[in-house]
């Protein structure tokens, strides 16, 4: 099976290279901007373009395989079902808004999960030539080097990350204020970069050592999973109980200890659940 993995891995990075260059070509450029499920929610062309390619991609070399991609499902509009089959989760242009605005916070977030098990990750950041990758067991990577966790084990050391994310719902909105009001004095400092998978990169390599939201989609999660486990990092829920990558919530850290501490501290939300 590790052969296997190694395959789809070298397959799945050749894939990325191209969809690399092309969000290099096209985020400073004009754009084809249509709204989703908010008016701060949007698809480009190049998002559903990015999709698939790596769909395509991947299709010719494993036909059996299954996808799940943020745009696709996004046309359908149906509850998601992960299944035992392997199965490709794929965020095109993780941070879509930060594209629009020509911010470089934007990235290709790819996980194959088999019988429902994170086996392999890869996070591109095509503008600042980024690319965190993990298989399990085997560690995680940026550009091919090892990276870890901080292991930061308290909040009064930590810098953190919390997002507003695109549902611009009252109660939703409200959550993500207090929590910030909560947690502003607790800490080192609060950042918010705009891409749930570049997110979890920064936990995972060090730079951030907490990162809270309520919202992101499994396809956000699905390879940030991956390289933050192999990183040594923890994904937990919110409320301190195991991640559930359907539920739209989600809790990384740097260590047990820190997300514990924090997971004590947020006001909970409970948006609609990817599989609902
Ligand atoms: C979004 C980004 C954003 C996060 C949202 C995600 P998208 O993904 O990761 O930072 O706050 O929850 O949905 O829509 O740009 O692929």
């Amino acid at each position: 099976a590790v052969n296997n993995v190694q395959k789809y891995y070298e397959v799945v990075s050749k894939i990325v290279d191209r969809t690399g260059e092309l969000i290099r070509n096209r985020i400073f450029a004009a754009k084809t901007i249509q709204t989703k499920a908010s008016n701060i929610d949007f698809v480009t062309e190049t998002d559903k373009e990015v999709e698939c390619m790596i769909i395509n991609g991947l299709k010719t070399e494993f036909p059996d395989h299954k996808f799940i991609g943020e745009e696709t499902a996004a046309e359908t509009n149906m509850p998601l079902v992960l299944t035992d089959e392997p199965t490709w989760i794929i965020d095109p242009v993780d941070g879509t808004l930060n594209f629009v605005h020509g911010n470089p916070h934007v990235c290709t977030s790819i996980g194959l999960y088999i019988n429902k098990k994170p086996e392999l990750g890869l996070i591109d950041v095509p503008i600042m030539k980024f690319r965190f990758t993990a298989m399990q067991g085997q560690g995680a990577k940026l550009n091919g080097k090892p990276i870890k966790v901080s292991g930061v084990k308290e909040l009064s050391e930590a810098l953190i990350c919390l997002e507003g994310g695109n549902d611009p719902a009252l109660q939703k909105r409200q959550s993500v204020i207090d929590n910030y009001s909560t947690f502003l004095p607790l800490v080192h400092g609060v950042r918010t970069y705009g891409s749930a998978a570049f997110s979890l990169a920064a936990v995972a390599m060090g730079a951030t050592d907490m990162y809270m939201e309520y919202g992101p989609h499994i396809w956000d999660m699905a390879a940030g999973y991956v390289i933050l486990q192999e990183a040594g990092g923890v994904l937990i829920d919110p409320a301190g109980g195991p991640i559930d990558l359907m539920s739209c919530r989600m809790l990384a850290a740097s260590s047990p200890e820190l997300a514990a501490e924090a997971a004590s501290k947020f006001k909970q939300y409970y948006p609609k659940r990817d599989d609902a």
